[in-house]
């Protein structure tokens, strides 16, 4: 049976971390894949996750399915954390949810639920967009089509483009939003921006699909979701993937949530029997451990305030890695204009530069970056900064 399967090509993003780890030089850099480094090169675990972690272990008394839709303090407060004190739609009953296995399953799950609604729905995205979004939510079924977004120009967002193509998508569709810090581009849409993008929303009748991975990694956990908040509180309906990953540093536990805002309480409730069926067929219950630390921090005051200074530590190192290396590239012999990077937002910026020029870095220098020209910023470190802007000014034509 199995002779027939063909080798498929690594993922694009893990299998360049593969590459990154098989590689024996000491001096590589790693600004591929999307994990927090700290100063020196590591991806610690945060303090507030290391303290809910020992309560859990004493205070932990049974290891008994979870139920599919997981554990309910932890959905309650991440929608909280995502819709903050200002919150009507909660209140109102409207939106439903579950825990997920990461911000991964959230959006599958998501896609299932759409499909489940309206087979016949495209989903659009933004070109580019993170590269697992295709096959995550087309592996459901459903149709994708992008829409205009990053202009490498400006290094900004297309608004007028994007725009443009999303006046032609109507009712039944659907359009998926990175709520902040874009993945792969670091290219956000202002609040202005935000509020256009609703009100043609209100207007087409299309829904909006926000993905939300990185809130806190840009500007502040409330600032981070200004715009997605402004869309929420004014849509009748949206699907809405969050992940902990990144904000609490918790890869490899896989822990998210998928939500559904629907228009009256009583939908919002069969929606969400729709998504806990798709949950059981895929993998029937989430796991316990990473859902369980963050129910834990976010209620517990203390808890929740120390995980606030340590994420706010995180995103200034990475804002201060950004000044930095718009710093040291300036004046290549290229003459591009780097100050973009210190412009954009949460832990990616799209370099720019040549594929034969990505391919010279990672063979000639170790830099490890992603074929699209996407850093991850959170790589760059005060210890290796100096090599890194070295080897980009030699790919770049000085001293190469
Ligand atoms: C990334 O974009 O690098 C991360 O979200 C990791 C992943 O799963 O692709």
């Amino acid at each position: 049976m199995f002779q027939q399967l063909p080798r498929l090509e690594a993922d694009p993003i893990l299998g360049m971390l593969a590459a990154y780890r098989a590689d024996p030089r000491p001096h590589k850099i790693d600004l591929g894949v999307g994990v927090y480094q700290d100063e020196l090169g590591r991806t610690p675990i945060m303090r507030a996750v290391n303290d809910a972690e020992r309560h859990l272990l004493v205070t932990e008394t049974s290891k008994t399915y979870l139920g599919i839709a997981g554990d309910p303090s932890f959905n309650e407060r991440l929608l909280g954390l995502l819709l903050g004190t200002d919150d009507r739609v909660s209140a109102e009953g409207r939106v439903r949810g579950l825990q997920t296995t990461g911000g991964c399953g959230a959006l599958r799950i998501g896609a299932e639920v759409i499909r489940r609604a309206r087979p016949e729905a495209t989903v659009w995205v933004s070109a580019p967009t993170w590269a697992n979004h295709v096959p995550l939510i087309g592996g459901s079924g459903l149709r994708l089509a992008e829409y205009p977004y990053y202009d490498p120009r400006t290094h900004g967002v297309d608004f007028d483009a994007m725009m443009g193509a999303l006046a032609e998508v109507g009712a039944g569709d659907v359009v998926l939003l990175h709520g902040c810090c874009h993945n792969p581009t670091g290219a956000d849409l202002s609040l202005d921006q935000w509020r256009e993008v609703t009100a043609l929303a209100l207007a087409n009748g299309f829904t909006p699909y926000v993905d939300i991975a990185y809130q806190g990694l840009a500007d502040g956990v409330d600032e981070d979701v200004a715009g997605v908040r402004h869309l929420l509180a004014a849509v009748p309906e949206a699907v809405i993937a969050t992940s902990c990953s990144k904000n609490f540093g918790l890869y490899r536990e896989r822990v998210g949530a998928v939500y559904f805002l629907t228009a009256t309480a009583a939908q919002a409730e069969a929606v969400q029997t729709q998504a806990m069926a798709a949950a059981r067929q895929i993998w029937s219950m989430p796991p316990a451990h990473g859902a369980a630390v963050v129910a834990h921090i976010l209620g517990d005051a203390t808890l929740r305030s120390d995980w606030l200074e340590e994420l706010a530590d995180v995103r200034g190192r990475i804002n201060a890695m950004r000044v930095l290396l718009a710093e040291r590239l300036a004046g290549n012999a290229a003459g591009i204009d780097f100050d973009f990077i210190r412009r954009q937002k949460g832990m990616f910026s799209y370099f720019g530069i040549t594929p034969d020029q990505v391919q010279r870095l990672r063979e000639e220098y170790a830099v490890y970056m992603m074929e699209s020209t996407r850093i991850n910023l959170a790589g760059v470190t005060p210890a290796n900064i100096d090599a890194l802007a070295a080897a980009v000014h030699a790919v770049l034509g000085r001293g190469a």
